[in-house]
């Protein structure tokens, strides 16, 4: 790579061993180099992470909090798209990676920077996910990725490097799962999960118990919504990183929220992945409730078959695009009808719906209803099924048995 010359690099920094050895290899290579730290739920010791930074060489440290920015503004709008990728993920690390993007750019441009950095390898979708989006606000911008390039062929180069530059290294705590966590959910890879048949092991789990320790006694809550967005859990109300956090403790509690499986990369490969999201899964599971509850069935289908485009979307780092824009405008046209309750059950590793209103409903127990008070005009049975089944008629006759 061509030498820095001194050009200013802001780098999205983890705070983990990989991205403060990236500080170092972009210093040793005439950069100066900005960490930028997004706090989207990870947890973590700012102070201490910011002097670590310092330590490996940053010339300065920005953190900014986008907690509340990630719920309200992107998984929101996932949630009201039902968007799980593959059927599975309910795509918490894809959804934070435009947002952390988004801000990387603004510090590139308040520093004065003339170049970005990420510690994303070159097998993974998050590089995709950062390029595509930083290139979506400044093509401009230079963007660094050190992993992708340098020269340590081993943890152990890797370490050596860090131990002579005095970059602190926690050697005991050997990295054997690649993690990723915010606010949405957790994403766990790699160790013996590499083998696709092997189970995950105990200690992949984190904010999930597994169900045989589950102790918590089965439990009743209901969630309640506003235009498609969770107000309140049990009649009380949440602002949005506070509900998610409350709904994911509870719901892990029950061992509810994990998913196993092997997912399709942008890259082309196949890769095994371990999620926990359990706040996610039981707001999932009511959204869609609630929509089945309000919305007629042409678009509630319509909107189905586009909860799958949304979460490819999503997955593919396209976030700041027309395209999903104009997704979004059809959701909220939709979402105006979805405020109402709906009634969980949860039990061991189960999130059950067993009620559900709203003064949106389309369900009328007077047209629905197989007792008294029936509404319902039976004698219009007989002339919709006429008219339904004539282009049909005769259409299955080539299957009959032939008589002798
Ligand atoms: N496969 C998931 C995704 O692409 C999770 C990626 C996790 N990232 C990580 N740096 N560990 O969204």
């Amino acid at each position: 790579m061509k030498d820095g010359n001194g050009k200013k690099v802001v780098l999205a920094y983890s705070g983990g061993l990989d991205t403060s050895i990236c500080v170092r290899w972009l210093v040793d290579r005439g950069y100066e180099v900005v960490c930028f730290m997004a706090d989207v739920g990870q947890g973590g010791d700012y102070k201490a992470l910011t002097k670590r930074a310092l330590g490996a060489g940053a010339t300065d440290v920005i953190v900014h909090d986008l907690k509340k920015e990630f719920a309200d503004e992107y998984v929101w709008p996932s949630l009201k798209a039902n968007a799980l990728y593959e059927n599975q993920y309910p795509l918490a690390t894809s959804l934070s990676r435009p947002v952390i993007a988004k801000h990387l750019v603004e510090v590139a441009h308040k520093v004065g920077a003339t170049a970005v950095g990420h510690g994303c390898t070159a097998k993974g979708n998050d590089q995709v996910r950062f390029e595509l989006t930083v290139r979506m606000f400044d093509p401009k911008l230079e963007i660094i990725a050190p992993v992708r390039e340098w020269e340590f062929d081993s943890r152990e180069a890797q370490i050596d490097y860090a131990k002579k530059h005095q970059i602190p290294v926690d050697v005991t705590k050997k990295k054997i799962y690649s993690i990723d966590e915010n606010i949405w959910g957790i994403s766990i890879e790699g160790g013996v999960m590499e083998d696709p048949w092997v189970a995950p092991p105990a200690d992949t789990y984190i904010t999930v118990t597994p169900i045989e320790k589950v102790t918590a006694k089965p439990r009743e809550i209901s969630i309640e919504f506003k235009e498609g967005i969770p107000i309140k859990v049990d009649d009380k109300a949440y602002k949005s990183v506070e509900l998610i956090e409350y709904l994911g403790k509870l719901a892990g509690k029950y061992g509810i929220g994990r998913v196993d499986m092997i997912e399709s990369r942008v890259v082309g490969i196949k890769s095994r992945e371990v999620y926990e999201a359990p706040a996610g899964f039981v707001l999932l599971e009511a959204h869609e409730e609630l929509e089945r509850l309000v919305l007629d069935g042409e678009l509630l289908r319509l909107k189905q078959q586009l909860a799958v485009t949304y979460a490819d979307l999503v997955y593919k780092g396209l976030w700041f695009t027309p395209m999903r824009e104009a997704l979004d405008a059809f959701i909220n046209s939709t979402q105006r009808k979805v405020t109402g309750s709906v009634k969980l059950r949860l039990s061991s590793g189960l999130v059950q719906v067993i009620g559900r209103k709203s003064k949106h409903a389309l369900y009328q127990e007077n047209l629905a209803t197989y007792s008294t008070g029936d509404k319902y005009d039976h004698s219009m049975a007989t002339g919709f099924m006429h008219l339904m089944g004539l282009p049909y008629e005769g259409a299955a006759k080539h299957l009959l048995k032939k008589g002798k």
